[in-house]
């Protein structure tokens, strides 16, 4: 998506340097800083720090970062110990480990003299498929927002909601969730999109950055006002990602997601779950009993970052001494959820609906 006028993807390879290049999101929206990632460790501390975030955009990054490991020691036993520490960084996101297991999976048959310029043809091809999975989510999910707009009256915008950042710079481009926001855009349906805040890292702002930029009309809320707007018919369909999806259609994303989903079942709100395949679980069902949950700096919720008289900077706004707590994610049971809008085609979220729609997945995983 454009920056300024000037196409950008999250990530991309820079031959001259020889390293991957990722916008530092940490800054975001207030300053665009590119960064040079050239370490393994630089690698880690990207996917920790949460300069790079989002479910897609973490297991791309991991490709290259198993590309740089592979390049520096092609054996297995490095392909493993490099395997194990990028999995270490974040919990809940499965795309993580769906893009090392891929990547070891390609490369251990081949000689070891083979493997640098496999692994790193493997992370740019991991990357334009993520681009081309979000391309058709987009094509998929826009007949929601049309259905939505033909009912309404010449002019009137379709109300969409989402939560955190599933956006462009959450994915390699187009994001899941705003992908369908962008199709319909761009097809001249007019659209206002109520964007949740997203405490404690108020992802939000950077859904309003990328939105604004592409002139989408949009209006940033407290993560509580949803409830609200549903009850007074200001939304007429939510629209979030997802960071891991059980094989019976279980969804875990950013937290607060499961009480958006429970408004918009009281409200008979359509609540739609943008879901890219990798970001399938085919090994769990039970995403409340089964999915790990990230457990987050408390820093991140006693306080709080923004941008004052130019200079970006971080402030308390609790008491000295109170205790944070900061469960990073939540999931919303299958029930909640009325559809997945995946790049195949939009299912039910069921055991059944996926199957059908990834049949040859959901038999690889049996
Ligand atoms: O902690 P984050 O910012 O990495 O969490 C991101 C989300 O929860 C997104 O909704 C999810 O990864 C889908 S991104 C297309």
């Amino acid at each position: 998506m454009k920056v300024n006028g000037t196409h950008y993807r999250s990530l991309w390879w820079d031959d001259v340097k020889g390293a991957l290049q990722i916008i530092d999101q940490r800054w975001l929206p207030h300053d665009f800083r590119v960064q040079s990632v050239e370490t393994l460790e630089d690698y880690a501390a990207a996917i920790v720090e949460m300069r790079v975030r989002g479910a897609p955009l973490i297991g791309a990054t991991a490709a290259y970062g198993m590309a740089l490991a592979v390049a520096d020691d092609p054996t297995d036993a490095n392909m493993d110990r490099t395997w194990e520490y990028l999995h270490a960084t974040r919990p809940t996101a499965i795309n993580l480990r769906w893009a090392l297991d891929r990547c070891r999976a390609a490369l251990a048959p081949l000689a070891e003299a083979d493997r640098a310029g496999a692994a790193l043809r493997l992370a740019h091809e991991i990357a334009d498929e993520d681009v081309e999975i979000n391309r058709m989510i987009g094509v998929h999910g826009l007949s929601l927002i049309q259905e939505i707009a033909a009912k309404k009256p010449a002019g009137e915008p379709v109300r969409l909601l989402t939560h955190c950042n599933a956006g462009w710079i959450a994915t390699v481009d187009w994001g899941t969730a705003t992908s369908p926001m962008y199709q319909a855009h761009n097809k001249g349906i007019p659209l206002h999109v109520w964007v949740d805040e997203t405490r404690p890292r108020n992802q939000g702002a950077l859904t309003s950055w990328e939105l604004g930029s592409h002139g989408i009309p949009h209006t940033y809320i407290t993560d509580n006002a949803g409830g609200h707007l549903m009850q007074h018919g200001q939304v007429d369909l939510v629209i979030t990602g997802t960071d891991r999806t059980t094989r019976r259609g279980d969804v875990c994303n950013k937290i607060g997601t499961y009480l958006k989903a429970l408004a918009a079942q009281d409200n008979g709100v359509p609540f739609y779950v943008a879901l890219p395949s990798p970001t399938i679980d085919w090994t769990v069902s039970d995403g409340v009993a089964e999915i790990p949950i990230e457990e987050r700096d408390a820093q991140e919720v006693t306080h709080i970052q923004g941008r004052n008289d130019g200079e970006i900077g971080v402030v308390q706004v609790t008491p000295d001494g109170t205790p944070g707590g900061n469960p990073a994610f939540d999931v919303t049971p299958n029930h909640l959820v009325t559809g997945l809008i995946t790049e195949r085609g939009i299912c039910d979220a069921s055991e059944a609906g996926l199957a059908a729609m990834f049949p040859e997945m959901a038999q690889a995983a049996e």
